[in-house]
Formats: structure tokens, sequence, C-alpha cells
């Protein structure tokens, strides 16, 4: 079994992971709303959690899912228009906005054909969250990539060393292109409980280097993924057997 920072949860494929990860997700929904009358939901672009959020909204367990009292937060963006095929924001809708009960001003799109994105975004969650303070999501679904960066936060990009704010723009050299607006370590280590997905065998061996580079200490300029480190949340990596690398 992997040893990283948090908790890991393997399921035997992918299927069966998205499964318990909904059964998760619909739990800590529920959890919130008792606590605090709402649930706040960061979600990641890519292609792995898109047959995840269609899942969201086929299975029948989550048919009483309480999207009502859902708050839907983008993690990072790239700087493109809604309509563009790169837009992460176009997925999720496409994927799982477009067909729940959700009310149009409980989803969170970033601005980001704006000028300033980030400031603009970090004012939604001080008016929607009614505070100055750090806002604590309930739960942000990260993914990671081959060379370990999560979010919009890649290996040895501005973004990383980002501590005084909540969202930033990332753009420059080690920047996958177009530019991008992400969330920042703060924002995203403050949250409640924080889920990274990572499917198939092609992430095995990132997921070992990052097993070894934790055991030394997490180094978020190389490897990002290791900077996540919830302040007072949990972690849970939600793994299919071959991104373990124990099948195939
Ligand atoms: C994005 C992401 C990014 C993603 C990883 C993994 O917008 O691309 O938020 O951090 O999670 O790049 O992407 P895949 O799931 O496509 O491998």
């Amino acid at each position: 079994m992997l040893n990283l920072t948090g908790s890991v949860h393997v399921a035997p494929d992918a299927d069966q992971l998205y499964d318990e990860l909904a059964a998760s997700l619909l739990g800590i929904a529920v959890e919130s709303i008792n606590a605090r009358g709402l649930f706040h939901l960061a979600l990641s672009g890519g292609s792995t959690p898109e047959p995840f959020y269609h899942r969201l909204v086929i299975d029948p367990n989550l048919r009483h899912f309480p999207w009502l009292q859902t708050h839907l937060w983008i993690v990072d963006e790239r700087r493109v228009p809604e309509d563009d095929d790169r837009n992460n924001y176009r997925m999720i809708r496409e994927s799982l906005a477009d067909h729940i009960p959700i009310k149009t001003r409980q989803l969170h799109p970033m601005p980001v054909m704006e000028n300033d994105p980030a400031a603009l975004y970090e004012d939604q969650l001080r008016q929607v969250f009614g505070s100055d303070d750090l806002p604590r999501l309930d739960f942000i679904l990260l993914g990671m990539g081959a060379d370990a960066h999560t979010a919009s936060l890649f290996p040895h990009s501005d973004a990383i060393h980002v501590t005084d704010r909540w969202i930033a723009v990332n753009k420059g050299d080690a920047v996958t292109p177009p530019p991008r607006v992400t969330m920042t370590y703060p924002l995203l280590n403050a949250a409640r409980h924080l889920g990274v997905l990572v499917t198939g065998s092609k992430k095995a061996d990132t997921l070992r280097k990052i097993e070894t580079q934790l055991q030394t200490a997490p180094a978020p300029d190389e490897m990002p993924i290791t900077g996540i480190a919830p302040t007072d949340g949990d972690l849970v990596w939600y793994l299919d057997a071959p991104a373990t690398g124990i099948v195939d």
C-alpha cells in the first residue's frame, strides 16, 4: 500500500472508485449542511474526473443529493472563454451542472477573461462566505498530472510560492499554456476535506516518486502535490488499483 500524506483509499477499478467517492461526497455534503446549512464544493478539470461527474448525475443513490444547498466552485481554470473546449467550467457544466437542480447563483465559474480574475474570485468567496477570513471549503476535489502538478500549481511556477492570496494567476515558462487561474495552497489547505482522484497505470510511477519524496520532506516546487497538507482538515487519496502500480 502506498504511504502518502493523509489516508489512501483504493478500489479495484475506476468504476467502483467513483461509487465510493460519490458515497463519501454525499456523506460530507449532508454533514456540512447539518453543521453549517450549506455545502461548498470545489471541482477540478482534467480528463480523470469527467466520468465521475457524470456518475454524480446518474447514480440512483445520489437522487437526493442536496444540490439546492450546494455552492459549486472551480479549483483552477484556463484563461480561455467559456465556450472553448479547454475551459474546465464548460466540462463541469456539460457533465454535471446542467443536469442537477442547482441554482445559477450557486455556480461560481472563474471570471478568467476579466483583467483581475484572482481579485474578482476572492471577492466572490468573501461575499458568499460573508467574511474576510480565509474561507474553508467543505470538499475540494483535486487531480494530479504525471509531473505531480495539482490544480494549476505547476512545478517551479510562480503560484507555488503565493502565500498571501487565495487565488492567483499562473503563467510563464513553467505553466502549460494557456495561462491559468488557480486556487493557492492557503485556500486549498484550509479545506475541511480534500480528495485527490487518480486513476490508471500511467500515474503509478509519479505516485511512487511522491511516496519516496514524502519520506524525506514535502517538495512543492518539484512536486506541487506534496504541498497539499490540510491545516485542520483531512486528505484522502482516491486511487484505483492500476494507479497504485499493483495491478494493471
Ligand atoms: C486541469 C486540472 C489539473 C488536472 C491534472 C490532471 O484543469 O487540468 O485541474 O490539475 O487535475 O492536470 O489532469 P487529467 O485528469 O487530465 O490527467
